[in-house]
């Protein structure tokens, strides 16, 4: 079913709500909500983004009526902010869980992946008045029916309806992602929010690449931190990209 504004104002009410047809990005038009006052869970949602954004300074695509592009905006306490992404990969898998698709994992920190596959990034945005915490924008992008081949993500990404082999109905995978997210917010500084993050983690204990950083995926801490075994050394990362290595006996 196509996306318009009456149909997910009815799919979402009471929460606050925004939807775009086009907009450049979800996370830029939340972060600007969020300064001029948004309540707690409020959202935008756009069909369609043009300048959307991804980690590490990187573009994501959105083409119109393929995928979800969402940003919820979120009130945490400071101490618990670090736990954001986890609660976006978290609400992302389990979504994908309940409409049934198999072999899905969290790639540390925050990439949603079916067989290896990348379906769904999560991007986090903190907005700071010095040192006051005004919230956070948790931006989702899941690729519903979005067409990779022939693209340079061919082998890389994966939208669900491939991956279940059918389709699926936007606004119901939208009110249930939003419902996981709010399931998961409630449990924020909570230690089952931390383990079960850690529990869907498939990066640990694999050889993997980080930056300069290269060997064995030990363990993560509570503050999302990837801690590696580099040359007899523990190494702890922050934030990164994982691509997965080989030990030195090439294995
Ligand atoms: C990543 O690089 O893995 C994170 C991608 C996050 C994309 C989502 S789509 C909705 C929200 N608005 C944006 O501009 N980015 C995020």
């Amino acid at each position: 079913m196509e996306f318009t504004a009456e149909r997910i104002q009815q799919a979402l009410t009471p929460r606050a709500a925004r939807y775009y047809e086009r907009v450049g990005s979800t996370n830029e038009v939340a972060l600007e909500w969020l300064k001029m006052g948004a309540p707690d869970g409020a959202v935008v949602i756009a069909d369609e983004q043009t300048s959307g954004r991804g980690r590490l300074g990187r573009s994501w695509q959105t083409p119109p009526g393929a995928a979800l592009a969402v940003s919820v905006i979120l009130h945490p306490r400071v101490e618990f902010v670090s736990q954001i992404t986890m609660l976006g990969a978290l609400a992302i898998h389990d979504t994908l869980l309940r409409f049934g698709v198999k072999d899905s994992g969290i790639k540390w920190p925050n990439d949603v992946q079916v067989n290896g596959r990348k379906i769904c990034g999560v991007l986090p945005e903190a907005v700071w008045d010095g040192d006051r915490l005004l919230g956070v924008v948790l931006g989702l992008g899941l690729n519903v029916r979005v067409d990779f081949s022939g693209t340079e993500l061919e082998t890389t990404a994966i939208s669900l309806e491939a991956a279940l082999g059918r389709p699926v109905n936007r606004l119901e995978l939208l009110a249930g992602l939003l419902d996981n997210v709010d399931h998961w917010y409630g449990l924020l500084g909570r230690p089952a929010l931390f383990e079960a993050w850690k529990s869907r983690l498939t990066t640990l204990g694999q050889m993997v690449v980080v930056g300069e950083v290269r060997g064995l995926a030990e363990r993560v801490d509570e503050t999302g931190a990837l801690w590696v075994w580099d040359g007899g050394e523990l190494r702890c990362i922050l934030a990164g990209d994982v691509a997965l290595g080989t030990d030195e006996h090439g294995h």
